[in-house]
This record gives C-alpha cells, structure tokens and sequence, in this order.
C-alpha cells in the first residue's frame, strides 16, 4: 500500500517525508487556501516546491467544470513537472476530460467520489487514481471503508488498472481499516500517519527498558 499525505502544509509534507514513508501527496483548493496561497503563479510555485521535495506522485487539482477548460487548466499543471497527477471531480466533463487526459498520457486523480458507479466511470475513463472520500461518507452515516471494499472487489473483478485512493481520513483506525480493505493508496493528514505510531504499551514499555538500560552501565 502506498502512503500519500493530505495536505499543502511544506513543514507537514517534509515531518512525513523525513519519516521515509511517503509515496506522494493530495491538495486540494481548500487545503491551498488554508496555507494562504494566492495568485495563479504563486500556485504553480507552490506545486513545484512540493514536487522537488518528495518523489512521488502529487495531486493538483483543476477548478474549471467545463471539458475544455478542464483539459487547458490539467496541460498547464502536468507540465509543472513529471510527477504531477491531475485531480479532476467526478462530473460529466471531468469524466470525458480524464479521458481525454489518459489518452494523452496525462495522470489523473478522480476526487470527490462516493459511491461505485461514480469508481466505474472513473476507472473506464483510465484515471490514474480514485479518490472516494471515506470520512466524509462516514460523517453522513454510512460507512465508508465499505466503499472502499466495494471498489477494489469490482476493480479486481473487472481487471480495472485504477488504482483506490482512500482519501478524506479522519484517524489512524481510517487508516488500517483501508489497508485492510485492500486500498492501493491511503491519503492522510499528518495527525492520523503519525497517530499509527503510538501505543501506550509502547511507551510504558521504552520506560522501563531505558530505566534498566541504567543499570547495565
Ligand atoms: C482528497 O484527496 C481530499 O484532499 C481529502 O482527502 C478530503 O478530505 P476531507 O474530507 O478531510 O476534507
């Protein structure tokens, strides 16, 4: 499984990095607002910076709704630089768009999907990525790793080569149960990756061998 971080944050993408787990990374226009960036070139810089300092694949997403617009906003963020993937919403023209995109060997992201239909159309569409949005499902009551499950069975099933983001986590446990439902990707905020880390056994434990440690000197 692939461990992508969710945020714009440059301290939070370079915490995860350092770690020497991270694959890639998701933004999106709320996640970029939030670090106050503003400005078409301040964007693009922006996307730049988080490509040279992680190697892998990083998720910029398109604001237009319309087809042509949508493939002129992608061409201009994947020629940022080779890692790009562009995040185009699960809508009529971001379908027709994504493939458009894979036709042109242009890497997609397909955001905002909650339900199969939506990840069939995705994946028929050859996006790279699918992006269902696990805990905003689960803050609607219903349950969203069960979407996750979903997905990959009928990708497996149907031979589809799109790969399952789960995205919109909200905790560690969001996490391991993705991971269990077979996603290929997780996308987390850096709170839940480093919430994996802790246990208080773990702790207790670390205690007491550093205190006996003291006594072997
Ligand atoms: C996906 O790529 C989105 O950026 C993200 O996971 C949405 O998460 P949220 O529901 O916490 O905003």
């Amino acid at each position: 499984m692939k461990f992508f971080i969710d945020t714009a944050n440059l301290d939070q993408i370079k915490e995860a990095n350092e770690l020497g787990i991270l694959d890639g990374v998701t933004t999106n226009p709320s996640l970029m607002a939030k670090e106050g960036i503003k400005g078409h070139d301040a964007i693009m810089k922006h996307y730049k910076d988080i490509c040279e300092m992680v190697d892998g694949d990083i998720s910029a997403e398109v604001v237009s709704t319309d087809f042509k617009d949508i493939v002129e906003e992608g061409k201009k963020l994947a020629a940022i630089h080779p890692n790009i993937v562009v995040k185009v919403p699960m809508i009529k023209d971001g379908v027709k768009a994504i493939k458009w995109f894979t036709d042109n060997g242009i890497k997609t992201n397909c955001t905002l999907v909650f339900n199969a239909g939506q990840a069939i159309l995705c994946a028929k569409a050859g996006a790279k990525y699918v992006s269902p949005f696990v805990g905003r499902i689960d803050d609607t009551g219903w349950d969203g790793v069960q979407l996750v499950e979903q997905i990959v069975h009928i990708y497996g099933v149907q031979g589809f080569k799109t790969q399952v983001l789960a995205a919109s986590m909200r905790s560690p446990n969001h996490i391991i149960r993705c991971a269990e439902a077979g996603a290929h990707v997780v996308t987390s905020p850096l709170e839940s990756i480093l919430g994996l880390l802790k246990h208080p056994l773990t702790d207790v434990g670390l205690a007491k061998f550093l205190e006996d440690a003291k006594k072997l000197q």
